[in-house]
């Protein structure tokens, strides 16, 4: 069934999504072999430690101007906190971190004015940044004295040299090598560099923590919303049981197509009839329609129910008087028509010729109403149209031939033939019929 299709198509681009996200993230390479960051926004200690350390070395020079001292608070600070150990005279809880010093001063004096950080770690990487604040060594022939194995020729200097002490360079190795120790060991500078690229990552995206977990409870939602879908719609399919060559079931399947609706059919072999049928409908016929606990017989009663139930396109005309006329119609067409098709499958020759006369001359009669109008209630395709399509397609089938001024209605029977969805509507038995 092309619906079951499509809720496979959905759910396999539902289930693709997450795996086309990460590897577009997983596909950056560097070039300098890079130390890994300990970078993990859920550990708000070693956030406050970064704030601390970022504040008070950083913004002397650089500014974060996209990060306010208040956002401070989701990561655990106080007010008070923030007022007492991070603020410089002057400011407020409520602004950006500024750059303390003049961007032109800084400029002059160090050769390049400080970028603002507030999201670097995003522009180079929190690995990037951390080896880079591990990474500085002597060098007299820079201006500041110092230079950096992830940033060569660097304008920074080594603003956290007393923490860390000096390092050399071995050019040949490429191995940086500790000459002067700092206030801190190794490890605690490390710890340091660790917590404050941490924040430096949090900075960059304050929202990413809240921004996965979100995104994977979506990702899960949609996917139980799926579920429960599709077993819902399951349950709301209409359930057709059809003959393969039964004019009446042929009437439902049409109408079912002309609505463009979801439904199953169940195909029924006539002269082979499942035990269930006659279960369901103890007429033991078809068409019979099963939605839920509605279980209805009969090919006009089925069509009317679902014109009324799903309007677009309305095939009963929608006032009294001429619905009214219609079933009128509809009534004739089971008498007049419909009802003789069992005699010429009774293999009875006599009775099966005569029925075919009749059928001829009460179709003929028809022949009027195609000189003003397309269809049988007018301009419009309606269910009357609907009614006779399966008779018309088994003219030949049944050997019945009309007379030459019944031309009208073979032109009228061709454009009912060519609409859109007739052709879907039909049985390979019933393709076969007419060749
Ligand atoms: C004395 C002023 C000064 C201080 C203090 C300072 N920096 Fe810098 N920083 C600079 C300058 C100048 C540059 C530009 C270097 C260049 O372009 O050559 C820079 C560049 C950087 C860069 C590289 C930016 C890029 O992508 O090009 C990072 C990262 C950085 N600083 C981090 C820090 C951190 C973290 C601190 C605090 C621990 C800090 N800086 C303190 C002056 C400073």
């Amino acid at each position: 069934m092309k619906t079951i299709n499509n809720m496979k198509n959905i759910l396999s681009t539902l289930l693709l999504a997450p795996l086309l996200a990460f590897s577009i993230t997983a596909s950056a390479s560097e070039e300098v072999h890079l130390d890994k960051a300990p970078v993990d926004a859920s550990n708000h200690e070693s956030l406050q430690r970064g704030a601390r350390t970022f504040v008070n070395y950083c913004l002397n020079c650089h500014s974060a101007n996209y990060m306010r001292y208040n956002r401070l608070l989701e990561i655990g600070l106080t007010e008070q906190q923030i007022k007492d150990n991070l603020l410089f005279a002057g400011e407020k809880v409520g602004d950006t971190m500024k750059v303390a010093m003049n961007k032109k001063e800084a400029a002059k004096w160090l050769g390049a004015a400080p970028p603002d950080l507030s999201v670097e770690v995003r522009a180079r990487g929190a690995d990037w940044v951390y080896s880079y604040m591990r990474g500085f060594y002597r060098d007299s022939t820079r201006p500041t004295g110092w230079n950096n194995t992830v940033f060569d020729k660097v304008g920074m200097p080594h603003v956290l040299y007393e923490l860390q002490g000096e390092q050399e360079l071995n050019h040949e190795t490429h191995e940086l090598k500790l000459v002067k120790p700092g206030l801190l060991s190794v490890e605690e500078y490390d710890a340091v560099v660790g917590d404050l690229t941490n924040f430096m990552a949090y900075m960059a995206e304050p929202a990413k923590q809240q921004r996965n977990q979100l995104g994977w409870i979506v990702l899960l939602f949609l996917s139980v919303l799926l579920v429960l879908t599709y077993k819902l719609k399951k349950a709301y399919w209409m359930t057709l049981y059809s003959g393969t060559t039964d004019p009446y079931s042929h009437r439902c399947r049409i109408v079912l197509f002309e609505k463009g609706m979801d439904f199953q059919v169940i195909d029924v072999d006539l002269a082979n009839k499942p035990e269930d049928l006659a279960v369901i409908n103890p007429y033991n016929q078809v068409p019979v329609l099963v939605e839920r606990d509605l279980v209805l017989s009969e090919a006009n009663i089925i069509n009317e129910y679902i014109d009324e139930r799903f309007p677009h396109p309305q095939l009963m005309p929608p006032d009294p008087v001429m619905r009214a006329r219609a079933r009128l119609f509809l009534y004739s067409f089971e008498k007049d028509l419909f009802s003789h098709i069992a005699d010429i499958e009774s293999g009875d020759d006599q009775k099966a010729d005569k029925a075919r006369a009749t059928i001829r001359d009460n179709l003929t009669q028809l022949v009027p109403i195609f000189s003003k109008q397309n269809y049988l209630l007018g301009d419009d395709y309606s269910m009357l149209d609907v009614a006779v399509t399966p008779l018309l397609w088994r003219l030949g089938h049944y050997g019945i031939e009309l007379p030459n001024q019944a031309a009208p209605i073979l032109k009228y029977a061709e454009r009912l033939f060519s609409r859109p969805l007739y052709s879907d509507a039909m049985t390979p038995s019933e393709k076969a019929m007419r060749k």
